[in-house]
């Protein structure tokens, strides 16, 4: 996807804010541009004011006192107004946020999101700087306030004299000398960086227990102590150097504004003594002068954080997209075909292909094999020949580039995918503790019958996991997670409960056991699988490092390199002495 551009990101971010909180964005931006106009009438107020007392015109001081006094006042109330309307709008729109978050990354149909770094980089991105995102009115109402208060400074300096607008240009100098001075510092504390975090290593290797005896051993004391010292001293060069470096940059540019700030005073007043000013002349003078140095640093500082806004938006945007190619990608434009009630011939893999989206490398290549409704069929291999990818795509987590899955004869695609995801379940290697209370973490492996506690026992039961349960004295009301205040479980605990979700749906066509008993023993192991081989009509698709379950399965798959290398029953394949029996063999042979 090509890069997203700036005004599509900031249009993005204001779009998310304005449907969360319509009148809160008009409000802060009108309000910054009214209050800022305040200030700006307050600044002719104080002309006005110092004109007329020269002038001893009683009433021009009371009008002029009156517009100062009142327009502070307003700009107070505005501001405070501003802020708070500021706030609920933030709010409004984090929340919005974290919705359409939590809807882009847990809703779509695949999970290509989570897995490949580039996307789930931009997801934690997103995620860390939502709440810059949700500022994005404010911010935008701040720039925009400080350019009004910018223009209208450069506007009244103008008026004032002409040559009175090299002010801003020397307000402008002086900031790029302080950014700099600033920069001088900071590349000074990265450049030193690595020598910092050795020094600390340093004192930690000696203040700490685990090298104790070997610092005593061999005397390392004094040698230690004055490496950390030379570290200290080299720091401590680099760090002075920059430090004068700084502060020289620092200098120049504060003699430069104040040569500016003089300069400009000395003009009005040379004007007022000649009588081409007035006092309040002088008095507008002297305020903004004082006042642009800040007003630039200040606009710097705030365009900064609005680009960087921008920035997070552009992810934001790039989700946003990526959400509404993978959301809507049933290939074909054909509505969806029912989902059978019940499999009658089973699950067929028909030369399947896949590499991973934006990868070269082939991860299955023309797969094909069958698992016929009631059987259970085993896939074996190495680690990387591709089962767990096997796995993904059967439960539709991943498309095929080619060939199909299909379910009684119908590709899968031509499904829906969330009726799909309804009849099959599956269990992980790296299954999810959901820290719930029992009953529940078992139970959403069907949520309709989540709190219902004979089908959560049932599942238990097929699961062999009744002693997780038993010893526990909350039975299957035990909140589960330390930090809810629950117990914790060994990580077979949690693997039995994951295996016990996968089994809480009544008649899934199909079953997924990828590697989910890595953490058992293999007798344990053997038992679960001895209770969960494929009743009825479904498929069971078992994956497992452990011969002693796969040669209980009807029929086993050898993958190599993301290719059936062998087909067949324990002893076909045993008999026919490839790379199955020469795997088992080594097994058996380590157990024995
Ligand atoms: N999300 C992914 N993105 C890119 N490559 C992947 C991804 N997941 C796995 N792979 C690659 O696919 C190959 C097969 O992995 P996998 O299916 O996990 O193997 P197995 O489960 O048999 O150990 C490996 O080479 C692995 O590096
Ligand atoms: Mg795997």
């Amino acid at each position: 996807m090509s890069a997203v551009g700036w005004r599509r990101s900031l249009a993005t971010l204001l779009g998310t804010s304005w449907r969360a909180d319509r009148r809160g964005v008009v409000l802060v931006l009108v309000l910054n541009v009214i209050g800022q106009l305040c200030w700006l009438a307050s600044m002719v107020g104080i002309k006005r004011l110092f004109d007329a007392v020269v002038d001893g015109d009683r009433s021009g001081v009371v009008v002029a006192a009156v517009l100062i006094v009142g327009v502070g006042q307003l700009t107070y109330l505005f501001g405070m107004r501003q802020w708070s309307a500021s706030i609920t709008v933030t709010e409004r729109t984090a929340q919005l946020l974290d919705e359409e978050l939590m809807t882009i990354a847990g809703g779509l149909p695949g999970i290509e999101h989570h897995e490949r770094p580039e996307y789930a980089d931009r997801i934690a991105l997103v995620r860390e700087d939502r709440r810059r995102i949700g500022f994005a009115a404010y911010v935008l109402g701040v720039n925009v306030r400080i350019w009004v208060q910018l223009t209208g400074t450069v506007v009244l300096l103008a008026r004032l004299h002409p040559v009175m607008l090299l002010l801003p240009v020397v307000a402008v100098a002086s900031f790029v000398a302080q950014t700099r001075a600033q920069r001088v510092t900071d590349a000074a504390t990265t450049a030193t960086a690595g020598l910092t975090r050795r020094r600390r290593d340093l004192f930690d290797l000696l203040t700490a227990a685990p090298a104790g005896k070997e610092v005593r051993v061999f005397g390392l004391t004094e040698e230690l102590i004055g490496r950390h010292r030379r570290l200290a001293e080299e720091i401590d060069g680099v760090m002075t150097r920059a430090g004068w470096r700084s502060a020289l940059l620092q200098a120049t540019g504060r003699v430069v504004f104040a040569a500016g700030y003089i300069g400009g005073i000395a003009l009005v007043l040379e004007r007022a003594v000649a009588g081409a000013a007035t006092a309040g002349d002088v008095a507008l003078a002297i305020t903004l002068a004082a006042a642009i140095n800040s007003q630039v640093a200040n606009a710097a500082e705030e365009f900064a954080y609005l680009r960087r806004m921008i920035g997070t938006g552009r992810h934001y945007v790039w989700l946003l997209d990526y959400a509404a190619v993978a959301g809507g990608r049933r290939r074909s434009g054909e509505p969806a075909v029912a989902v059978p009630a019940v499999a009658t011939s089973g699950l067929s893999v028909d030369r399947v292909s896949f590499r991973y989206p934006g990868t070269d490398a082939v991860v299955l290549d023309s797969v094909s094999f069958a698992v016929p409704a009631g059987t259970t069929v085993a896939v074996v291999g190495e680690n990387g020949s591709g089962k767990t990818t096997l796995a993904k795509l059967l439960l539709r987590m991943y498309e095929p580039d080619s060939g199909a899955i299909r379910v009684d004869g119908t590709s899968v695609d031509d499904f829906d995918v969330g009726a799909y995801r309804e009849r099959v379940c599956a269990a992980f290697q790296d299954y999810c503790r959901f820290e719930l209370v029992l009953r529940e973490s078992v139970g959403v492996g069907d949520l309709a019958r989540m709190d219902d506690d004979t089908a959560v026992l049932g599942a238990i039961h097929a699961a062999g996991a009744e002693d997780v349960v038993a010893a526990l004295d909350g039975g299957l009301g035990t909140q589960l997670g330390r930090a809810w205040q629950g117990v914790d479980l060994s990580g077979g605990q949690w693997q039995k409960l994951a295996v016990s979700r996968a089994l809480m749906r009544e008649s899934p066509l199909l079953l997924v056991f990828d590697e989910p008993t890595a953490a058992l023993d293999p007798f344990s192991e053997h038992l679960l699988f001895e209770r969960v081989a494929a009743p009825g009509e479904r498929s069971t698709l078992l994956i497992s490092h452990r011969f002693s379950t796969v040669r209980m399965a009807d029929r086993i798959v050898v993958l190599r390199d993301g290719r059936v290398a062998e087909d067949g029953t324990h002893d076909d394949l045993l008999a026919a002495a490839g790379l199955y029996a020469e795997l088992y063999s080594l097994q058996a042979r380590a157990y024995r």
